[in-house]
């Protein structure tokens, strides 16, 4: 399998395009131990032409590790848990208004995110699978933290190192709307704590751990913290560190939220746009324990 595969850079500091790889036939025996150190290497692949069944793709994803669902408390007992869809089409055709809840949290998607930093476990990455492209916009932009954190001076890097933010689900949906923040959906979890830096575990590489669900730095005032969460994220989303994505059906695009930050950008919305994303939690193997700082 390894034979056929060929790459090509996303941009010069991260990313690669994948190619000579059926990913339905991908398998914990046969292909993943190299997908996995593309992974480790390159922050984000890409995979164009693919034709993932949603079965195929939690399969994929179950490679990576345990699947996150964030709706577990509603399920009952042995029920299957569908693929989650980030997406504007309504279940009975057409979609959703401008002010609908449902698109207004599409927006929250467009600030520069890590998936998952709101959950007491965070996301290691997303799969992002193309099911319904827009003619126009709706592109997907991944930013590099892990080279933005390795042009930083050193005095900032170590700075970072003893930073710790604290993050809630609600503050992203605030920037967007506040009555869209009030919603019982975005106050399930407790504000989790997280340094600023995430190191690989294999490589020893950091990244900046920095998102739109940051609400406070410990030891800052608000304001301080809040023009410190701006410049942070800022520096990470300069245009050297960004890949921007226009989508075309059968691609996936998967990313390390150890190394990249991401967003969605805007499109006419009476288009309908629907990726189907699976989220894999990180484990101690990925470095959540040097995540987690000392407790307060
Ligand atoms: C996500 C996400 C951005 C987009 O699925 O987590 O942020 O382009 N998506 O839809
Ligand atoms: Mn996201």
């Amino acid at each position: 399998m390894q034979s056929r595969i060929a790459l090509r850079p996303l941009t010069p500091c991260f990313g690669v395009e994948v190619s000579g790889l059926d990913l339905a036939r991908i398998s914990r025996d046969e292909g993943y131990a190299e997908l996995r150190r593309l992974f480790e290497v390159h922050s984000a692949l890409l995979f164009r032409g693919q034709s993932l069944t949603d079965a195929d793709h939690q399969r994929l994803a179950a490679l990576f590790g345990p699947i996150e669902d964030r709706e577990a408390d509603s399920r009952k007992p042995g029920e299957a848990v569908p693929v989650p869809l980030v997406s504007n089409v309504k279940a009975e055709g057409g979609v959703t208004a401008a002010d609908d809840p449902h698109t207004l949290n599409l927006k929250a998607n467009m600030l520069w995110h890590i998936d998952s930093t709101f959950l007491p476990v965070p996301a290691l990455t997303n799969i992002l699978v193309a099911r319904v492209v827009t003619a126009e916009g709706g592109r997907t932009e991944l930013a590099s933290t892990r080279a933005a954190f390795r042009d930083l001076p050193p005095e900032r890097q170590d700075r970072l190192r003893r930073t710790v933010m604290r993050h809630h689900y609600a503050t992203s949906r605030a920037r967007i709307s506040p009555e869209l923040a009030k919603l019982p959906r975005f106050h399930k979890w407790p504000e989790q704590r997280w340094r600023a830096v995430i190191a690989n575990p294999t490589t020893g590489e950091e990244g900046i751990y920095v998102a739109s669900h940051c609400r406070a730095v410990e030891g800052l005032s608000e304001a301080e913290g809040a023009a410190f969460i701006a410049a942070l994220l800022g520096h990470c989303t300069q245009p050297q560190y960004v890949y921007s994505h226009a989508w075309q059906v059968g691609d996936v695009l998967l990313w390390d939220q150890r190394a990249v930050l991401h967003r969605g950008t805007p499109w006419p919305y009476n288009q309908p746009r629907t990726l189907a994303s699976l989220c894999v939690s990180l484990t101690a193997a990925d470095g959540l324990r040097a995540l987690t700082p000392p407790p307060a």
